[in-house]
């Protein structure tokens, strides 16, 4: 039996997953750890962690589908983006990786900024404007802050590539997940030696960039015996886990738009040729599909939201679930769909960690605004999931204003797995959104490229065709998309009345 596993390095936890040649998925594992969080706004994990949940999941998988170590014949790895693992000569970690949601490097992107000769040519050189979460303001953050730690740095690898790094012993990325360190010239998919020389980094900082379904190498003897696999297993390029969860769902032609709800919240849609945002809101990355790019915006705490909410706010509520044996989520759901549409005028803000799209400020606060006496836990709970949503419809709106066709909608990830929050995605865009079949996310995607790469497939277009098909569909209700239409330009309003503000509750903790 041909098996491909898919890996995804995630925030909160790494997910493997094994499918056969036809796409059916076979078992799944995942294995949590802890983020750190060493000052307000800082973001760290240990790649260590990351590989002992990839051993423990891979072992797990391998024994619970009762598969034979030569049945794997390929690996596709998937992960959080952005995220530096930063590596001395010796292949030794020099210190804990910062992550996508690290909102540390501010002077950093202005830095960048400054040094390339102004934003414009910026986004000339690698299609995006530099933010705080992205890689290249976090190399020149620890040569600015950790001078003795820059002066030991041989390579920067993005947190997959790190595992890939223990699993094949090679350096290598690809350009979905390598779009977004800031130094890829996404047009022409090859790294950008203007910018690396105006940024004084050695290009051989970097590791060799790949196609996704490019094969990259095959695991070493002492990878696969740590994992009980074979050195005849070939680990393809796989992509940045948006890209990665975008193809586990089908996005790989004109027209369709994914959106997806876990820790973070993405917008993402898929584009034949490469089209910028000259006002940097939405990133324009390769996409993982050989020689096609794609569009999306980010927002910071989507689910994540919610995830705070829960576990600082709802002790009481997550005991009862686990008295009941059901999610904790499922039970704020049933308060909030209790309450009308519009949560009766409260709104949600949700940067708690700043936010990317479309404001790109690290200083924004999440906030509730419109409070009254008459409001209840279920009211908070439906207006965090309104003001997430209202924020993934910011993106939809820069999206379609640069004339990106969004013709149909697919809905992802942990927080479209409820059909309340599916419904208010569908009438907070006012188009009807779709699930599929496999909501395994980006670990599934990765598979898929795995399957490709070790020739089951022609390309990820006709694998994606044989795997995926819509299963459900979630249309309008035309009274709460009307209202939504009025409430969206007050939850824009709200981020531009507040910004000042914002900067001064920053600059009080500076
Ligand atoms: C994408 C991004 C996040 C992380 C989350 O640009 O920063 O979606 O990849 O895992």
């Amino acid at each position: 039996m041909a098996v491909y596993l898919g890996i995804d390095i995630g925030t909160s936890g790494t997910k493997t997953l094994a499918i056969d040649a036809q796409g059916n998925i076979l078992a799944s594992a995942t294995a949590e750890y802890p983020c750190y969080t060493p000052q307000p706004l800082w973001s760290e994990q240990d790649p260590d962690d990351w590989w002992k949940a990839v051993v423990t999941t891979v072992r797990k998988v391998m024994q619970l589908a009762k598969l034979k170590p030569g049945d794997v014949r390929g690996i596709g790895l998937s992960g959080q983006m952005h995220g530096s693992v930063f590596l001395d000569k010796q292949n030794r970690v020099i210190r804990r990786a910062l992550l996508w949601n690290d909102q540390r490097t501010e002077a950093e992107c202005r830095e960048i900024e400054e040094r390339a000769g102004g934003r414009k040519k910026l986004i000339q050189m690698v299609a995006n404007p530099a933010l705080t979460g992205f890689t290249a303001p976090k190399i020149l953050w620890l040569r600015n802050n950790e001078p003795k730690n820059y002066a030991k740095l041989a390579k920067v690898l993005l947190p997959k590539d790190e595992i890939r790094r223990r699993l094949t012993g090679g350096y290598a990325t690809e350009v979905s997940d390598a779009s977004g360190m800031l130094l890829l010239d996404v047009a022409k998919r090859q790294w950008s030696r203007p910018l690396l020389s105006k940024l004084e980094l050695d290009e051989s900082l970097l590791a060799e960039c790949f196609e996704s379904e490019d094969v990259t190498g095959t695991l070493t003897k002492e990878a696969a015996a740590e994992l009980g696999l074979t050195t005849h297993c070939g680990v393809v390029g796989g992509a940045g886990d948006c890209a990665a969860g975008a193809i586990g769902n089908g996005i790989v032609g004109t027209g369709v738009l994914s959106t997806s709800i876990g820790t973070s919240g993405v917008m993402f849609v898929h584009s034949d040729e490469v089209k910028i945002d000259p006002a940097g809101r939405v990133h324009t990355f390769c996409h993982a599909v050989r020689g096609k790019w794609h569009m999306m915006g980010v927002n910071l705490s989507s689910g994540g939201s919610l995830q705070w909410f829960r576990n600082q706010l709802c002790q009481d509520v997550v005991a009862e679930a686990k008295k009941k044996k059901i999610d904790a989520y499922q039970l704020l759901g049933d308060e909030a769909e209790k309450t009308p549409v519009g949560a009766d005028g409260l709104f949600f803000l949700p940067y708690l960690s700043g936010e990317r799209t479309p404001h790109a400020d690290p200083d924004a606060r999440g906030c509730f605004v419109g409070l009254t006496l008459a409001h209840t836990r279920g009211h908070l709970t439906r207006s965090i999931m309104e003001g997430v949503t209202y924020s993934m419809r910011d993106s939809l709106a820069i999206i379609r204003d640069l004339g990106v066709p969004v013709k149909q909608i697919r809905a992802s990830g942990g927080g479209s797995r409820s059909p309340f929050w599916r419904q208010i995605q569908a009438d907070v865009f006012g188009q009807k959104v779709s699930t599929i079949n496999s909501d395994e996310g980006p670990g599934y995607g990765v598979a898929l490229l795995a399957a490709v790469g070790c020739g089951e497939y022609k390309n990820i277009q006709e694998a994606c065709a044989a795997t995926i098909r819509i299963v459900r569909e979630t249309p309008t209700n035309k009274p709460a998309a009307k209202y939504y239409d009025r409430g969206f330009p007050v939850y824009q309003q709200l981020y531009r009345s507040l910004k000042d503000d914002f900067q001064s509750i920053a600059a009080l903790a500076k």
